[in-house]
């Protein structure tokens, strides 16, 4: 593998991030610390942990409006890896009302806030109330409200005064030319929809693919501000961001 540091991810790297890997998964009980998969190229993390021969709680949240293609893949990974994928769903009652008094599109008048509150947030801090920590996929050059997020944090935005919850970023310091070669040479299975023109995918009517020298993150919420491309899954980003000491 090349060294090539910008382009490709070193064997030290790889080290490195399985390191992260093995200290948050041995620090905490087996149900008590899981992988938040979206099932795009955050793949790598599932593949990272199995290349140790270890195992780690994977969740998704199904908004119920993400791409036949990211099901199939999400049930692709399942098999590949012969791990157990929990959906989280919204709650029905909620989802209703916001359906019935606003319609399925909402966000493209008034914002993706209210229905990433339903859809993502709620089942989010739901499942973070059975956790002690999560593990998510986030990288620095992802997007202009990413490039402070750390290996590992508070989670001020879903910690209480009774129960804080730690958050790991273990792709943090991976640019997406790592992550992809990465994939490749380990042959990691993707989403069909990257081969479509998609770099960053979430749920259906809010993604697009990206045209040539787009960045990474212009086909989400495109109709948005920059700045306010966060869901509120990591709100934190656009607050302050509060790291642990190593
Ligand atoms: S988002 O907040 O804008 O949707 P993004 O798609 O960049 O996030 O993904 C960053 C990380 O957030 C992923 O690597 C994953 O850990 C988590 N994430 C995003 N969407 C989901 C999802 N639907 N289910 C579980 N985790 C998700
Ligand atoms: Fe709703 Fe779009 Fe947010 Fe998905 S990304 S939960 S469809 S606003």
């Amino acid at each position: 593998m090349s060294t090539d540091q910008t382009l490709y991810a070193p064997e030290d790297q790889i080290a490195e991030t399985q390191s992260l890997l093995r200290d948050a998964l041995g620090k905490y009980e087996p149900g008590r610390i899981a992988i938040s998969f979206s099932g795009a190229e955050d793949v790598v993390l599932i593949d990272l942990v199995a290349s140790m021969g270890l195992s780690a709680a994977v969740f998704s949240l199904d908004t119920g409006r993400l791409h036949a293609q990211t099901y199939e893949f999400i049930e692709r990974v399942r098999k590949h890896y012969d791990i157990s994928i929990e959906l989280l769903s919204p709650n029905p009652k909620a989802l209703g009302q916001l359906v019935k008094d606003k319609g399925l599109f909402s966000f493209y008048e008034d914002g993706h806030g209210e229905c990433c509150g339903i859809r993502k947030i709620a089942p989010l801090r739901s499942k973070l109330g059975t956790l002690d920590a999560w593990i998510t996929g986030q990288r620095r050059d992802q997007s202009v409200t990413r490039t402070d997020v750390p290996l590992r944090q508070v989670d001020t935005a879903f910690s209480t005064s009774e129960h804080s919850i730690e958050k790991y970023n273990p792709l943090a310091n991976w640019s997406a030319s790592q992550i992809w070669h990465y994939i490749r040479d380990f042959e990691v299975p993707y989403n069909a929809l990257h081969d479509e023109g998609y770099t960053s995918i979430g749920c259906q009517p809010c993604t697009r693919a990206t045209g040539p020298h787009q960045h990474e993150r212009a086909g989400r919420w495109w109709w948005e501000e920059e700045t306010q491309k966060e869901c509120g899954l990591h709100h934190q980003n656009v607050i302050s961001i509060k790291t642990l000491p190593n």
